[in-house]
């Protein structure tokens, strides 16, 4: 199978150049700027990308070995890639009077094989002109030899170069983000044109592929998945299923912070209609027991972890032919870890449900989603026959409800939660946006209700009251990096807080959430 090598320069955007790949079909992996030669060698790519990233490559120890420009392979720098080709190659980079960041129109020069045939328009004298999304502030001012320009904008003469006889393709853009227009055309142009990768990474292929390494790597020995109700543990558990059946556990925890009737829905769709072997621990009154009185976020969060571990453990004992810990881990984690370890990305908030059961359970781990994106882990969720409602719902976090009830948790709380959320989350499933013909459940990437331990005056038929508010939030976003508030419609947003208030006895006021993350998160907590 072709693979594309991309290499990480500390791009907040790498992992886009990834995706972008994955859906010409070309199998790709991205990997820190310093991956030795040897092992870039052992990898075999078919070319090699490089990526943005924010220094300046003048003065930064972001240097990947020179020597990837001599192993006769194809090579497209984009951004600090560019600069860093240009730099290695004998050509100069220098500081830009004013950095550039935005639109721009670029004109394409000299007939590359690159951007031959890709443009958003022409000018009048019959140029090529695209447009690309930039942001930089250094640029390429000399090229090294046997380079030329094939694309200009008025501050940036040199705002993408070649060497078309060694296959060399530098841009100053960015190409992997929706803004360049034709940037995706241009990324499989480079790896299926010109690199010649063929499009063989198939979810068909990938199933056949994936089962055979499970039953290899597992052999007869048995595996226990802890199922969370998410999308990848799902997929993981249902790939796993496909591969050794009965030698597969899985253990669900009920810790009493999860989506109305979750716990049932999990149960009719793996151990009903999959026939997969699952076992529900009703564990709702230790997770409230431990949760007691305590009010701090994370705090709260690391009680939930703990408790579930301790859970999981107690079930993995009763197991002890179990040999094999599976755990849904997808690309994206193993890329944020990655990064972790050298200290070029940090957690804002932590995420109990990365890391942690293997060291105490002495169990061999298993990840079949680790080279998944979350589109892909869908597409085969899909393929491998589970709803398409399942596999295409909103992220859930791994301490539930626990982080959307502001403060100390209740039993109580979580229950008018629960039903709150639903009446949201229903009524945005039964709503139709006519401009587009979607559901407002998919024209939001997140939704769903927030208790708040506030208690209001209302008034109700004759009576005052003196309730519980929720607030709602939905939240449009392609990576939760950042996100807009949806602009739901008022009468969508008027019809989820009559039937709330109506039929949640115990809140009598709703409000939503217009924050945009930065500066908000997007949970409460
Ligand atoms: P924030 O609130 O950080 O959320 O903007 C970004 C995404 O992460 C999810 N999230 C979590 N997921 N454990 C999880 O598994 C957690 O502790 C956690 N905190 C936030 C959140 O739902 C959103 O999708």
């Amino acid at each position: 199978m072709d693979k594309i090598l991309i290499l990480d320069f500390g791009s907040q955007v790498a992992q886009l150049i990834a995706r972008r790949v994955r859906e010409a079909h070309v199998y790709c992996e991205l990997h820190p700027f310093d991956m030795s030669l040897a092992d870039i060698q052992a990898f075999g790519p078919k070319a090699i990308i490089l990526s943005g990233g924010p220094n300046s490559v003048y003065e930064s120890d972001y240097q990947a070995d020179a020597g990837l420009f001599e192993l006769g392979v194809p090579v497209l720098g984009i951004c600090y890639g560019m600069q860093f080709m240009a730099q290695s190659l004998g050509g100069k980079v220098e500081a830009g009077a004013k950095r550039e960041f935005g639109y721009a129109e670029i004109r394409a020069r000299g007939h590359s094989q690159l951007f031959n045939g890709l443009q958003d328009r022409s000018s009048a004298e019959g140029h090529g002109l695209l447009d690309v999304w930039m942001s930089h502030g250094d640029k390429v001012t000399a090229m090294p030899a046997g380079f030329s320009v094939i694309a200009e904008t008025p501050s940036c003469p040199i705002a993408a170069m070649a060497d078309e006889t060694r296959k060399f393709y530098a841009v100053q853009f960015h190409p992997e983000v929706t803004h360049t227009k034709r940037g995706t055309d241009i990324l499989h142009r480079f790896v299926l044109g010109i690199a010649g990768a063929q499009p063989s990474w198939t979810m068909p292929n990938y199933i056949e592929e994936a089962v055979q390494k499970i039953r290899e790597q597992v052999g007869d020995e048995e595996v226990i998945l802890g199922l969370s109700g998410g999308v990848d543990s799902s997929v993981a558990a249902a790939l796993i299923h496909r591969a050794i059946g009965d030698k597969l556990t899985c253990v669900f925890v009920d810790h009493g912070l999860l989506r109305l009737n979750e716990g049932d829905m999990v149960m009719d769709m793996f151990a009903r209609g999959l026939g997969v072997k699952v076992i529900r621990v009703d564990a709702r009154e230790q997770f409230m027991g431990h949760l007691a009185g305590v009010t701090d976020p994370e705090q709260k969060r690391k009680i939930i972890g703990r408790e579930f571990v301790e859970v999981f453990q107690a079930e993995a004992k009763k197991l002890p032919a179990a040999k094999w810990l599976a755990q849904g881990t997808i690309y994206p984690d193993v890329i944020e870890s990655a990064g972790a370890k050298t200290k070029k990305a940090h957690a804002i908030k932590s995420h109990h449900n990365v890391g942690g059961l293997p060291e105490t359970l002495n169990l061999k781990l298993l990840e079949p989603l680790r080279d998944l994106f979350k589109d892909e882990v869908r597409e085969l969720g899909v393929a491998l026959g589970l709803a398409h409602e399942m596999v295409y719902r909103h992220p859930f976090p791994g301490p539930g409800l626990g982080v959307r009830i502001l403060g100390e948790v209740k039993a109580e709380y979580a229950e008018l939660l629960q039903r709150a959320d639903a009446i949201f989350i229903e009524e945005l499933r039964n709503t139709v946006d006519e401009h587009s013909g979607k559901t407002w459940y998919e024209l939001t990437s997140q939704a769903f209700a927030v208790f708040l331990p506030v208690k209001s005056v209302g008034v109700m038929g004759d009576g005052r009251t003196y309730e519980w508010v929720v607030a709602l939030r939905a939240v449009v976003t392609s990576d939760f990096m950042t996100a807009h508030w949806a602009e739901l419609p008022y009468s969508l947003l008027g019809r989820v807080s009559n039937r709330i208030i109506n039929e949640v006895r115990g809140l009598n006021r709703v409000v939503y959430d217009v924050s945009g993350k930065p500066p908000a998160t997007i949970e409460w907590e």
